[in-house]
């Protein structure tokens, strides 16, 4: 133990000292060995079988990493996804236990056991089968966080179609940019769903973006409203679907572990979001065996992750990671503070949540709610916590330990990415002490390195890239660079900046370039500033993202418009309505500011620190660089009468 430290781990630590996990928590923890980085290292690639005995396969690979053919993790091998999340369950005896618990914003709870989620997974395969749904075929799905939203997955997997699940929040424009770029042919959407008790309308969004695309799109919807509409010749609905074909069975397709198991947009670099693609057995294998490794999750467990399964922490610990261990996974549809700010702290109550795992945005709303909601309920069935997405501060850190984790679970501050499909960094719950503020070592059989501005490494402590120096079993098909043959010569740079502190601990600092943390979301300052440059009357945008005093970034729109404009009052809606039809509601910009220009370079680059600067209220000191230095103290100015 060390120093400061008391028998339950509570934080009365002085800063900067590490913390040991609880002793009541390592005792029964999946890991223990204090040496399995070591056992990994020399081990590697190999040592990645340890993550493939997670998973049933219907033929044994041939080899765990084939560098030959393009990193290819467990080249021979076949499995079925949806076998290795349900089947194998039922067949080992727990057909009673429960698979997944939900929780609907009017306070409405189904629960479906094992048994019950192999029976709709296999009438949904069977059901799109007769469709025409085939292996290798795009199924896109768009709809809030309802039960049928795994079960699709599950299904589709289960015939070897591969997923493309579109977050909800995402507008028309949006789902039909991804039902064009897949070339999908059938969609499971529903009619809408409620959000702090109000009903919203996702059909008509669903209209309209099949409107847009050139395919005919077959398209299956769930009743979530049951309200009386009808819906007309287009759609065919889930229930009905589920009821015809309910008792059919759908023998699981085995697919080759490098076939694809689902595609999911997120942003990148450009003003388009890009399509990344997930294996079917490696990425399996590693949300499998990070789940048991860092989130400790066992059979009988239950889980609750609070991310919407529309985004890659649902896909991977809301739906797969729990499901392939056998535990039982709560939904909730929903806000943590509807309809009262203790909402996810009942949850957790009436679920009796082993493990938690949310964003520290969603830690620093409850921080700000205050100490007495989660004091309302009985946490003590909680055993470890995680956090996801962003950097946690310090003091969000010890918020969570104090009142949430009572001082009794560990934290896991996870780091990974959606082209990493499963946790890369984060400490060993059982083996680790934490160090808040810093993410972790890399996990075993994980290599990163922070470079500085040459590409050596920086000295420790110092800022630079965070970069992944060998591939891991998760990552999206076809990540990072190879500069020659072996596994040695490959890079992937994360687009994160990141310190590494003399004891190996990551430290995060923020996205360099041009993706944005809001909310736990990712977003591109690309896409969004390509949305408001479509707006009549507006020239130009740069979009920002300005971190508050506790991390939590606001994003400010810069924007200049035409010179015959008009007043540009009505433009602020129209800069916003513009973003939400491209992307959706919650990517508008906080704060838009009008300016006559934009401070750029003398090649016409525009120089977002300095935008940053100005959002934050610092001084511009450096304009020396600027062809235009008069417009910062303009904009200074500016951004002082409308923030
Ligand atoms: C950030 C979400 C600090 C990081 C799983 C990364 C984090 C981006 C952490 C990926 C963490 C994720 N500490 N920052 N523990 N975890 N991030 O693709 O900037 O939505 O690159 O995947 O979130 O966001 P994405």
């Amino acid at each position: 133990m060390n120093e400061g430290t008391s028998s339950t781990g509570r934080s009365s630590a002085a800063d900067g000292t590490p913390i040991d996990p609880p002793a009541s928590f390592v005792a029964r923890a999946n890991v223990t060995d204090g040496s399995l980085r070591d056992a990994f290292a020399e081990r590697w690639p190999e040592c990645w079988d340890r993550a493939a005995d997670f998973l049933d396969w219907t033929s044994p690979y041939d080899r765990v990493l084939d560098a030959a053919n393009g990193y290819d993790w467990f080249a021979g091998g076949t499995l079925n996804a949806s076998y290795n999340c349900v089947d194998r369950h039922v067949e080992a005896g727990r057909k009673s236990h429960a698979a997944l618990k939900w929780e609907g914003c009017l306070g409405e709870t189904r629960t479906y056991t094992y048994h019950d989620l192999y029976r709709e997974v296999n009438a949904l395969a069977a059901a799109l089968r007769a469709r025409g749904v085939e292996a290798g075929d795009v199924v896109t799905t768009y709809m809030p966080v309802l039960p049928e939203l795994p079960v699709t997955m599950l299904a589709c997997a289960r015939l070897g179609a591969v997923h493309s699940v579109v977050f909800a929040g995402y507008s028309a424009d949006a789902l039909a940019m991804r039902l064009a770029d897949t070339g999908s042919t059938c969609l499971l959407t529903c009619d809408g769903y409620y959000r702090r008790g109000t009903a919203h309308d996702l059909k008509r969004k669903a209209d309209n973006a099949c409107l847009d695309v050139p395919q005919s799109v077959d398209r299956l919807i769930v009743d979530r409203l049951d309200d009386d509409r009808t819906y007309g010749d287009n759609y065919v609905e889930y229930a009905t679907l589920v009821d015809e074909y309910g008792g059919e069975t759908v023998d699981p397709v085995p697919r080759e572990a490098t076939d694809p198991l689902f595609v999911i947009y997120t942003s990148g670099t450009t003003g388009r979001p890009k399509a990344v693609r997930h294996t079917t057995g490696g990425y399996l294998a590693q949300v499998a065996w990070t789940s048991h490794a860092v989130l400790d999750l066992e059979p009988g467990d239950t889980h609750l992750c609070s991310a919407d399964v529309g985004w890659i922490t649902g896909h991977s610990y809301v739906v797969y990671g729990p499901l392939a261990l056998g535990a039982t996974t709560v939904l909730y549809e929903g806000t943590p503070d509807y309809p009262e700010r203790d909402h996810l702290w009942g949850i957790v109550e009436r679920n009796a949540v082993d493990v938690f795992y949310t964003a520290p945005s969603v830690i620093r709303a409850f921080m700000k709610w205050g100490a007495e909601y989660p004091e309302r309920h009985d946490l003590s069935s909680l055993r470890l916590l995680g956090t996801v997405g962003e950097p946690v501060d310090e003091t969000t850190w010890r918020w969570y330990y104090d009142h949430i984790a009572n001082g009794e679970c560990p934290i896991v501050d996870t780091w990974w990415q959606t082209e990493t499909g499963g946790i890369l960094v984060s400490t060993l719950p059982g083996v680790d002490p934490m160090r808040p503020g810093a993410a972790g070592p890399p996990l075993p059989g994980v290599s990163a390195d922070v470079l500085g501005p040459r590409g050596t490494s920086v000295d420790a402590g110092e800022a630079g890239s965070l970069v992944l120096t060998r591939p891991c079993p998760g990552m999206a098909v076809g990540l990072g660079e190879s500069t020659g043959e072996a596994p040695a010569d490959w890079r992937y740079v994360t687009g994160d900046a990141a310190a590494v502190g003399a004891d190996g601990y990551i430290r995060l600092l923020g996205r360099e370039g041009n993706a944005l943390n809001v909310a736990g979301r990712r977003l591109g300052t690309r896409e969004i500033e390509a949305a408001i440059v479509g707006v009549e009357g507006i020239a130009e945008a740069a979009v920002v993202g300005v971190e508050g005093p506790q991390r939590d970034t606001a994003l400010y729109a810069y924007v200049t418009p035409q010179r015959d404009a008009g007043p540009v009052s009505p433009l602020r809606e129209r800069v916003r309505e513009a973003v939400a039809a491209a992307i959706g509601g919650f990517a508008a910009p906080d704060v838009v500011v009008f300016t006559p220009d934009l401070p750029k370079t003398r090649s016409g680059k525009v120089l977002r620190r300095h935008l940053r600067r100005i959002a934050d209220g610092e001084a511009v000191s450096d304009t020396g660089s600027l062809r235009n230095p008069e417009i910062v103290g303009e904009l200074e100015s500016i951004v002082d009468s409308v923030s």
